[in-house]
């Protein structure tokens, strides 16, 4: 069967078309490209309404190869899958699966019953109360890729109910999963070749602190996993600030392999807003965290999210994010307009903000963001780094090659090396000669390893 799948949202989204994936080819099912592909896998993202809207775009799009073959299937999977649910079969008749974000583990069965004709259509929308473990696909595609990069689930769901936020709807209660299963995931991934592992949840700080928790805390699991012989680079997302362990932040300080980079959203600086957006943390607080964050280790780059135009944010509340942007120096930033979603509490708060205003305070906020990042990249110029090579350059050109790789901290870095030789997985050593607007450019400096 010629399956195509189509990934909107964020790494936990990506992680799980990659499993998914590995599953079905496990099964003999091909990937191919969308006007070949007999089944359509949408796997989407609910966050904000632009990604929603772009799941029914996309059915549109797919429901124009059915002239070309009417037996055409389409699932769709994912937060907007778990929300619209079965509503999905009304409007695109084409749509025989629908699955939610634990009801992924079943999904290559329901798919190779629907291909078989065993039935008509399909809902796994069901939450578990435990971390609902998966089957292992024989053929790992993560590995086969080469990039000798894995990401790990250690959770799934949330439990803080941010008010902005439609992901503990969609992905349910928080549950982690067993220590043991990440650890021994985590080993058999090192031991065929992966040399960096990203441990991936809503709020990985929370680790633990549920039902399926063993007493072993994010912080002990990030020790143990670091202590894999092998595993060169470590990293973690997402943290929420009000969890973070002193613990964790001191691992920053003793973990070599522990990449220096933290992706820890703020979403505001105004400690009026940060209180009516649920996050129980205020300014100050998000200051001593960086803090403490830059003293264990000082070249660590922080990143973040932002939500611009909350319910009620007024220019004073608007002007402290910019002011807490600037204090705390990000190295870069995604910056959202607020966007209401379907069942959360800022649904019925107020006022609004106007559109415009909203868009006006996004770009200067990423006029801001666009500077510090410019900054940061240029203080890199002369220091040497090993970088993970992904894959070739977009840009090349005559006598050897450009190749595209990340530093310790996950910047992106070009670089060219002489010759053919195939790099993709290798780390090389090289010394930044110039910083662009979003990526560095290096030079070799030694051999690849
Ligand atoms: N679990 C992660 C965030 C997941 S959602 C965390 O807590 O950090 C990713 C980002 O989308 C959030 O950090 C937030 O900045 C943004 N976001 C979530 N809901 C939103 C909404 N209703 N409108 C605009 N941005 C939103
Ligand atoms: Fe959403 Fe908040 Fe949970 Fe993050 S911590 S997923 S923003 S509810
Ligand atoms: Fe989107 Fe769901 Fe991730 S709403 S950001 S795909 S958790």
């Amino acid at each position: 069967m010629k399956f195509h799948i189509l990934t909107f949202g964020c790494q936990m989204n990506v992680h799980d078309s990659q499993w998914l994936t590995s599953a079905l080819e496990s099964r003999g099912w091909e990937q191919a490209p969308e006007d070949e592909a007999q089944v359509y896998i949408l796997n989407t993202c609910s966050v904000r309404e632009k990604p929603e809207q772009k799941v029914y775009t996309e059915l549109g799009r797919i429901a124009v190869h059915l002239k070309r073959d009417p037996d055409i299937i389409a699932a769709v999977g994912g937060c907007v899958g778990q929300q619209v649910g079965t509503g999905f079969f009304n409007r695109f008749p084409f749509v025989k699966l629908v699955f939610g974000t634990d009801g992924i583990a079943n999904a290559p069965d329901a798919l190779e019953r629907l291909v078989e004709g065993a039935q008509e259509r399909i809902a796994l929308l069901d939450f578990v109360d435990i971390y609902p473990e998966r089957e292992v696909p024989c053929r790992d595609v993560r590995v086969e890729q080469k990039s000798r990069q894995a990401f790990v689930n250690i959770m799934q769901g949330c439990d803080n109910f941010c008010t902005y936020c439609v992901v503990p709807f969609t992905r349910g209660r928080q549950k982690s999963r067993h220590p043991e299963q990440v650890l021994e995931e985590c080993r058999t991934l090192v031991k065929g070749g992966v040399r960096e592992i990203t441990l991936l949840g809503q709020n990985v700080n929370s680790f633990g602190l549920d039902k399926g928790g063993v007493g072993v805390t994010f912080a002990q699991l990030l020790y143990r996993v670091a202590e894999i012989p092998g595993l060169d680079r470590l990293r973690f997302t997402t943290s929420h600030p009000k969890d973070i362990a002193p613990e964790v932040i001191r691992a920053f300080g003793e973990l070599d392999n522990l990449c220096p980079s933290l992706h820890l959203p703020m979403q505001a600086g105004s400690d009026d807003v940060l209180r009516r957006m649920g996050r129980k943390y205020d300014s100050k607080r998000y200051v001593e965290i960086v803090d403490g964050l830059r003293a264990a280790r000082p070249n660590l780059a922080l990143t973040t999210d932002l939500i611009v135009a909350f319910p009620g944010e007024t220019e004073e509340d608007f002007e402290q994010t910019m002011e807490m942007v600037e204090k705390v120096g990000f190295e870069s930033s995604f910056s959202f307009k607020y966007s209401d979603r379907p069942g959360v509490a800022a649904l019925k708060m107020k006022p609004k903000i106007a559109p415009d205003v909203a868009a006006e305070r996004l770009m200067r906020l990423q006029n801001l963001q666009n500077d510090i990042t410019r900054k940061c990249l240029k203080k890199l110029v002369g220091t040497e780094d090993d970088v993970l090579v992904e894959g070739k350059s977009r840009k090349q050109d005559e006598g050897g090659f450009w190749w595209r790789g990340r530093d310790a901290a996950g910047r992106v870095v070009n670089f060219r090396f002489e010759g053919d030789r195939d790099l993709e997985g290798l780390m090389v050593p090289v010394r930044i000669v110039e910083a662009k607007k979003h990526s560095l450019v290096g030079k070799r400096t030694g051999d690849p390893w």
